[in-house]
């Protein structure tokens, strides 16, 4: 959701904040722009793309060392050039970036609007500079301190940037519930509301805390203190990201690059939990809390998108192998329901980006109730890393595409650890069952290449189904949840309608809509229900829809009846997700760009979505 980036230093800033813009744009495109100072506080911005604010701010003056550009993910207002940010307080003196949302701004702009003041746009982020400016003015006090008292009055989440005409070798900086990294470098300082930005300037980072605001200096450098006035002492972090794995290396786009890159990053994700020569899984986050997750009464996953439906394999995985009650709910249901979760509990949260508020605030319901939390995440360092009790880094790289790929692999990749871990030492797998699924999972990374030799042949079948105006999904047991996956794939970028169905629920009202228009993709590796999922495409094809089945390796039965068929090696059917997703991952990539459309920045969505 919304990127921020902030230069202060000596350099010219547009070029630092132009390129830190590119990088967040898969944090959000509605909008951008940038406010820089050069003896008057300057503010360009446009609707679209990063792109088309280069084009309108060529020829402006684009000079200064201090500056701060965003790009929007639309909540208050539509995405036009007025609603996008920076803007400017009432009386221009600060201009403000924000991400996030001011719930009680309706309240603070009839207030305002007593005093007075008269806004240009639709955003809460405008009555929050207002705000600031009222306490300033009224008050007669310093901008830190304005930014202070009025945060202590705001509802809602934000992580703001603030430039004052006045004082314009100085950032204001804060975050609540959105995240801050500040990045140090030789006498100049970035901001970035990930480290995405920061990362070719400098190492050294300092991701600010919930209620802290930064206020970063030209002459005296980085002071953080509390929004009750508390000064607090900077803790430097060293960035484990390379500047290249932000690349597309030579792919078209981010996505087909991040599908590419799975066999290396499942095993990044296995390597020193998986040892095959000694027949050992051994997930480290487990450790600590080891005797109360096996013993837990329930594991509660909590998720929100893609990395719900990682959740519910999850759920199949550890309720299969350590036989342990498993319960996978939205984030967002679960905090506003009142669960009943108490100490004995353990809730596992699952997040790419770390970010997610809702899964932040479900987490934060179920500490609050006594539950031990274990964090499932890809962002180093993010939110979600330092709010929870112990967790597992699923190392897949950053994921820049918006639709999620090796991050799905990757979270299904660790929960199947982890449940073969818990089933070892619950003593629920035997010795060779363990052994066997040791061996196999092994073998994963250099079957998912095998997976992705089949592209040519994915993107002509997506030639045949790329018009087709709606799409039907169906898979069983382990390949439920991937149905529900290559669903969304398809609806994330392509714009079809689809839909994820258990096969056998197709009875029961999407049987109806089966006719000689529709495409109906059918995951069907499965060795235990081999016969039922045969019935289920054949009560298809009695209907006249167009079958697209995946399959094993070898499968005559079915390939007889299918109208196309895609091969995944053969593998242990709880380990069939992590291959059967890789032919939907691709023919959602073809069919999206066959249309025309945007896959790595689909229309509406964004990568990390840190309101509720
Ligand atoms: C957004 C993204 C999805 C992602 C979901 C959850 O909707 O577009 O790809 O699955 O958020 O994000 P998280 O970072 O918590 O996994």
């Amino acid at each position: 959701m919304c990127g921020i980036v902030a230069y202060i230093g000596e350099k010219e800033a547009y070029p630092i904040l132009i390129k830190g813009l590119q990088r967040l744009e898969y944090r959000g495109y509605d909008s951008a722009g940038v406010a820089l100072y050069d003896n008057d506080l300057n503010v360009y911005k446009r609707k679209g793309k990063v792109n088309d604010l280069i084009k309108f701010a060529t020829n402006k003056n684009l000079k200064g060392s201090v500056g701060m550009g965003h790009t929007r993910w639309a909540t208050h207002g539509e995405p036009d050039d007025i609603n996008a940010h920076p803007h400017f307080s009432g009386n221009g003196n600060l201009a403000i970036i924000h991400n996030g949302i001011i719930e009680n701004y309706a309240l603070l702009k009839a207030t305002l609007e007593k005093e007075g003041h008269k806004f240009a746009s639709e955003t809460d982020t405008e009555i929050l500079v207002h705000f600031i400016e009222e306490i300033k003015e009224k008050s007669n006090v310093e901008l830190e301190e304005a930014v202070r008292i009025a945060l202590a009055k705001v509802i809602g989440a934000y992580a703001i940037v603030i430039m004052d005409k006045d004082n314009p070798d100085r950032l204001i900086a804060a975050r609540k519930g959105s995240p801050l990294v500040i990045g140090i470098g030789d006498q100049e300082f970035f901001i970035g509301s990930d480290a995405t930005p920061i990362v070719e300037h400098t190492k050294n980072v300092v991701y600010l805390n919930d209620r802290e605001i930064a206020i970063l200096d030209k002459k005296e450098g980085l002071t953080i203190k509390t929004i009750e006035n508390e000064i607090q002492t900077p803790f430097i972090q060293k960035l484990d990201l390379e500047i290249e794995k932000l690349e597309k290396g030579g792919y078209d786009h981010y996505m087909l690059k991040e599908i590419f890159e799975q066999p290396r990053t499942i095993s990044d994700c296995m390597r020193g939990r998986l040892n095959v020569s000694k027949s050992m899984v051994k997930v480290g986050g487990l450790k600590e809390y080891q005797n109360r997750i096996m013993n837990a009464d329930r594991i509660t996953i909590v998720a929100c998108g893609t990395s719900w439906i990682a959740g519910l394999i999850g759920e199949y995985l550890i309720e299969d192998m350590a036989r342990i009650p498993v319960e996978v709910e939205y984030a967002s249901e679960f905090r506003y329901r009142n669960p009943v979760i108490g100490e004995k509990d353990v809730i596992i949260a699952i997040s790419q980006s770390g970010e997610t508020a809702d899964t932040l605030a479900a987490l934060e319901l179920a500490r609050s109730r006594g539950a031990l939390t274990y964090g499932i995440c890809n962002v180093v360092g993010s939110s979600m890393a330092r709010v929870t009790d112990c967790g597992s880094y699923i190392h897949a790289g950053p994921e820049i595409g918006v639709a999620s790929t090796k991050a799905f692999t990757g979270q299904v990749a660790l929960l199947t650890l982890m449940a073969l871990n818990l089933a070892h030492l619950r003593g629920t797998v035997s010795q060779s069952g363990y052994q066997q699924l040791i061996s196999e999972l092994s073998k994963i990374p250099d079957k998912v290449q095998k997976v992705l030799e089949s592209n040519a042949k994915i993107r002509y079948i997506a030639e045949i189904f790329k018009d087709t105006p709606n799409a039907l999904y169906l898979g069983r047991g382990y390949n439920f949840p991937i149905a529900l996956e290559g669903a969304l794939k398809l609806k994330e970028i392509s714009y079809i309608h689809a839909e994820g169905y258990p096969a056998a629920e197709m009875k029961h009202g999407p049987i109806a809509l089966i006719d000689e228009n529709m495409p109906v993709i059918i995951i069907a590796t499965n060795k235990s229900a081999h016969e039922k999922i045969v019935s289920n495409i054949q009560e298809v094809k009695a209907r006249k829809g167009k079958v697209l089945a995946i399959v094993t390796e070898g499968d005559n039965v079915i390939s007889e009846i299918a109208d196309f068929i895609i091969e995944i090696p053969d593998t242990a059917e709880p380990l069939t997700p992590l291959l059967s997703v890789i032919p939907l991952q691709l023919l959602a990539y073809h069919i999206a760009l066959m249309r025309g459309c945007n896959v790595d920045q689909p229309r509406n969505l964004a990568k990390s979505v840190t309101v509720e």
